[in-house]
C-alpha cells in the first residue's frame, strides 16, 4: 500500500494549473452513452476514477483513445452490453450514472449498486423515483439494479426531489435525453457539473433548459450526434490548493478556475484573514498572518460545499480563537478525518451535525490514514502545514480525484513524496 510522507513547515508558493472537474467527467463519460458517433472530450483529469470509468465502458464494447493528454475519444456507438463489470462498478460511486445512460439509450440496465468513498450512508433513492417517473419499472435486490420498460414506453415524466441531490439530478438528465416528451427536475441540484453536463449534451444535440436553477427541463430529442466539448476546472481542486495556501502562510496563483464557482470558498477564506484576488480564469490566494476563526456551514451549491468541509477545517484547526463548522449534507462525515486531526495536535469536539474547532499553533507530524477523498486531501493539508513528518496512508482514495497530487504541490515548493511500502 503506497503513502504520502510530507515534510511540513514549508510556505506554498508559486503557480498552479486546476485540472478538469472530476464530477463532471464522471458525469459527461457515461452519458457518451447516449451519443451516435465519436465524441472528443477534452480536459479530462488522469484520476483512478476517470480511469475505471473508462475501463468500464471499454468493456461494454466503446471504442476508446487518448490523442493528446487530457483528451478522451470515445465512441459508444459499438456497445451493445447493459450489464457493466459489477466488480469495476463497486469500486466507484458515480458509476451509478450508467443506469441513466443505459436505460436511457437500451430502456434498460442491470448495474450492480455502486462503491466508492462511504462517509455516510448514501442512498440512491431519488435516483430510483426519477426512472420510475419516467416509466421504468424498478428492482433492488442486495447488490443490483434492474431497470427494464414498464407497462408503458418510457417516456418523459416530472420528477420533484425529496432532497436536493446531484447524482438524481444528473442520472435522471442522463436518462431523459433520449426519451420522447419533457422532463421536467423539480428541486435540482445546481452544481457547476450539473451545468457542465448540460452545456455537453446540448452541444452532442439535446434540449435542455434551466441547468444551474432548481428546475431542470429535457425536452427529448431523436439522437445525439459527435463533437468535441471540453471538461469545465475542478472547483474542488481548486478550493484545496486555497486551502492549502491559506494554512501554509503562502502565496499561491491557481490557475484554470472560474472564480464565480470559488466565491463561497474565496468569501470564507478572506473572512479568516486571507487575501484572495480573482483574474479572468485565476486566483491568486495569500496568507497575511494568523488565520481568524470562522462559522461555516455546507451547503448544497451556490452554498459552501461539503466536499470542502475537511480542508477549511485544517485552516480553522490553525486559526485564532474558536471556530463553528456545520455539515448539512452528509452528518457523519466528521468521522473520516478529525481524530486523525486531532493526532496531530487540532482540538475538535464534535457534537452532532457542529464540530466546534478551537486553533491551535501548530500541527505535529503524524502517521494518519485518509479515510475518504477529501478526508485525505484536508489530511495532506494538515501535513504540509504542521511541524514534523506526517505519513499519510490509504492514499488510493486521494488519488481517485486529484490529478498529478506530488508533482503539483512540489512545484509549489512542498516536501512530499509517495512511498511505495
Ligand atoms: N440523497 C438521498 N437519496 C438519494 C440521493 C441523495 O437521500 O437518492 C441524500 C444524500 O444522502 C445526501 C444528499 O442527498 O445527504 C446529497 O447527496 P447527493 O446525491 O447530492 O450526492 P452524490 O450525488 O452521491 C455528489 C458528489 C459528491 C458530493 C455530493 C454533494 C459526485 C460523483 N459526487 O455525490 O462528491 O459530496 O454530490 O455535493 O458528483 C467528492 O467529490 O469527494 C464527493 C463525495
Amino acid at each position: 500500500m503506497a503513502r504520502y510522507e510530507i515534510l511540513g513547515g514549508t510556505p506554498l508558493n508559486g503557480t498552479i494549473t486546476v485540472s478538469g472537474a472530476k464530477n463532471a467527467a464522471v458525469a459527461i463519460l457515461p452519458a457518451t452513452l447516449l451519443v451516435a458517433g465519436p465524441c472528443r472530450i477534452e480536459n479530462v483529469p488522469d484520476i483512478s476514477d476517470v480511469r475505471i470509468l473508462l475501463t468500464i465502458l471499454e468493456r461494454m464494447g466503446a471504442d476508446i483513445q487518448h490523442p493528446e493528454e487530457n483528451t478522451v475519444l470515445i465512441d459508444c456507438s459499438g456497445v451493445t452490453s447493459t450489464e457493466p463489470d459489477a466488480e469495476l462498478v463497486r469500486k466507484m460511486r458515480a458509476s451509478y450514472y450508467l443506469m441513466g445512460a443505459l436505460l436511457g439509450r437500451f430502456h434498460k440496465a442491470h448495474v450492480a449498486l455502486p462503491g466508492g468513498c462511504n462517509f455516510a450512508s448514501r442512498p440512491i433513492d431519488q435516483h430510483l423515483k426519477g426512472f420510475a417517473a419516467l416509466g421504468a419499472d424498478v428492482e433492488v435486490t442486495d447488490t443490483y439494479v434492474d431497470l427494464a420498460p414498464g407497462a408503458y414506453d418510457l417516456q418523459g415524466g416530472r420528477v420533484s426531489l425529496d432532497v436536493v441531490s446531484v447524482g438524481a439530478t444528473v442520472n435522471i438528465m442522463i436518462a431523459a435525453t433520449l426519451l420522447p416528451g419533457t422532463t421536467v427536475i423539480e428541486n435540482a441540484a445546481k452544481e457547476p457539473h450539473i451545468v457542465d453536463l448540460a452545456n455537453f449534451l446540448n452541444t452532442m444535440g439535446a434540449n435542455i433548459s434551466g441547468a444551474g436553477t432548481d428546475t431542470v427541463k429535457i425536452r427529448g430529442v431523436g439522437a445525439l450526434r459527435g463533437g468535441t466539448y471540453a471538461i469545465i476546472p475542478d472547483q474542488i481542486e481548486a478550493g484545496t490548493y486555497m486551502a492549502a495556501a491559506v494554512a501554509t502562510g503562502g502565496d499561491v496563483l491557481v490557475r484554470n478556475v472560474i472564480p464565480k464557482h470559488m466565491d463561497c470558498i474565496t468569501s470564507k477564506l478572506e473572512e479568516m484573514g486571507a487575501e484572495v484576488i480573482d483574474y479572468d480564469d485565476a486566483i491568486r490566494v495569500r496568507a497575511t498572518g494568523k488565520l481568524r476563526n470562522a462559522t461555516v456551514k455546507t451547503h448544497p451549491y451556490p452554498g459552501f460545499p461539503t466536499d470542502m468541509q475537511a480542508q477549511i477545517c485544517v485552516c480553522m484547526a490553525l486559526a485564532s480563537g474558536t471556530s463553528r463548522l456545520t455539515e448539512s449534507v452528509y452528518e457523519t462525515r466528521f468521522f473520516g478525518y478529525c481524530s486523525e486531526l486531532e493526532s496531530m495536535g487540532a482540538d475538535i469536539q464534535i457534537n452532532g451535525k457542529t464540530a466546534i474547532i478551537t486553533g491551535t499553533q501548530k500541527l505535529y507530524g503524524a502517521t494518519v490514514s485518509a479515510h475518504d477523498l477529501r478526508a485525505g486531501a484536508a489530511l495532506v493539508i494538515a501535513g504540509l502545514a504542521a511541524e514534523g513528518v506526517t505519513f499519510v496512508k490509504n492514499i488510493h482514495y486521494v488519488e481517485r480525484g486529484y490529478e498529478h497530487l506530488i508533482g503539483k504541490l512540489t512545484a509549489l515548493g512542498a516536501k512530499i513524496r509517495r512511498i511505495e511500502d
